[in-house]
């Protein structure tokens, strides 16, 4: 496959290339490193980049004639910052438009989008099924529910992910990695009463490939494991792996006005459409994900990709 990453020097993009590449997949990424790392794209054969933003149409126009890309994954957003409106539609929703736009005009097979279960606000009950309301109330909420909305409506084949929380190499956002590093460092901590739906990145690899085949269906899906895991649980599971006693005084705070107390996505439908099911436990998730913070760190940017050595 040609495969062009958007967003590609992101979390999600960067452990995709990794799977990728040695399989000899052709990957081109553009991506402006609003939140990504230049090192996870490197200067290897199989894997090129444009830098810049997805809200350029013409730099997208041109990457998409030069590569010729058969497979597109979207996976840029703009989500930083909470009240840069402008940012998160020029890039959420006029970034989708011209990924659309150059996908049609470049006649890819299908295009890949990942899109945020904020999507479904405040949901009326867990886990929530995929045909929810959609009740975006953030900046990013509502721009990525457009952006998606634009790409359901484009005739293009593809496949849209309402995705759990990925916990997998170079996670340095959310809960787990502001525990672990935390407690490392002998700081107090409290949570949020909040429940999440956490995967495993195997289990997401498993179900992108799954809407990568030819011929796989259409549509939206909640790629989840269905199962909620409070915050609490996320920070006693942490402490478990440093070896720290349980700690039941913990302070648990209600979730803020801008956050969603409860997030669990309904994968059922996913299951019957595509068969795909998340397989790995809660427990192994996050065993592996802490034992990658182990090694690596929380905010170090490994990528077992390397840069040819200079001379
Ligand atoms: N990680 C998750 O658990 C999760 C859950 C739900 C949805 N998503 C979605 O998956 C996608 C990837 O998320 P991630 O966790 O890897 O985040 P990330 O921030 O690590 O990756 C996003 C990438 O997009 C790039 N980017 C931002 N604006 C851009 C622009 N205008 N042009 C080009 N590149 C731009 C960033 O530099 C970054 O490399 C996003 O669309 C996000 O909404 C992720």
């Amino acid at each position: 496959m040609r495969i062009l990453i958007t967003g590609g020097a992101g979390c999600l993009g960067s452990n995709l290339i990794e799977r990728w590449l040695p399989r000899g997949h052709e990957i081109l990424v553009i991506d402006n490193f609003a939140t990504g790392k230049r090192e996870v794209v490197p200067p290897v054969a199989g894997l090129s980049l444009v830098e810049g933003s997805v809200a350029d149409k013409e730099l997208v126009d041109r990457a998409f004639a030069a590569f010729a890309p058969t497979h597109v994954v979207h996976s840029a957003a703009a989500y930083k910052d909470p009240d840069d409106w402008r940012e998160d539609v020029a890039t959420n929703v006029a970034g989708m438009v011209n990924v659309v736009e150059a996908a049609r005009a470049a006649g890819v097979e299908r295009v890949v989008n990942f899109q945020t279960v904020l999507c479904y606000g405040r949901p009326d009950a867990v886990p929530i099924p995929v045909e929810h309301p959609l009740r975006p109330f953030t900046s990013y909420g509502i721009s990525k529910v457009a952006g998606e909305q634009y790409l359901a409506m484009s005739g293009l084949p593809f496949a849209s992910l309402r995705l759990a929380s990925v916990i997998g190499p170079r996670l340095a956002i959310g809960p787990i990695p502001t525990f672990y590093k935390r407690l490392k460092a002998g700081q107090g901590c409290f949570c949020t009463d909040a429940t999440r739906d956490f995967l495993d990145m195997e289990d997401f690899f498993a179900a992108v490939d799954r809407v990568m085949e030819a011929g796989a269906p259409s549509g939206i899906f909640n790629v989840s494991s269905g199962e909620g895991r409070t915050i609490r649980d996320v920070y006693d599971a942490v402490r478990e792996h440093l070896g720290l006693p349980p700690d039941p005084g913990v302070k648990v705070v209600p979730v803020g006005d801008d956050d969603v107390p409860a997030v669990v996505p309904d994968p059922s439908r996913t299951r019957q459409v595509l068969g795909w099911t998340a397989k790995v436990s809660f427990g192994d998730a996050m065993g592996r994900m802490l034992s990658w913070y182990d090694a690596h760190g929380v905010s170090d940017v490994y990528s077992h990709l390397s840069a040819p050595k200079a001379g």
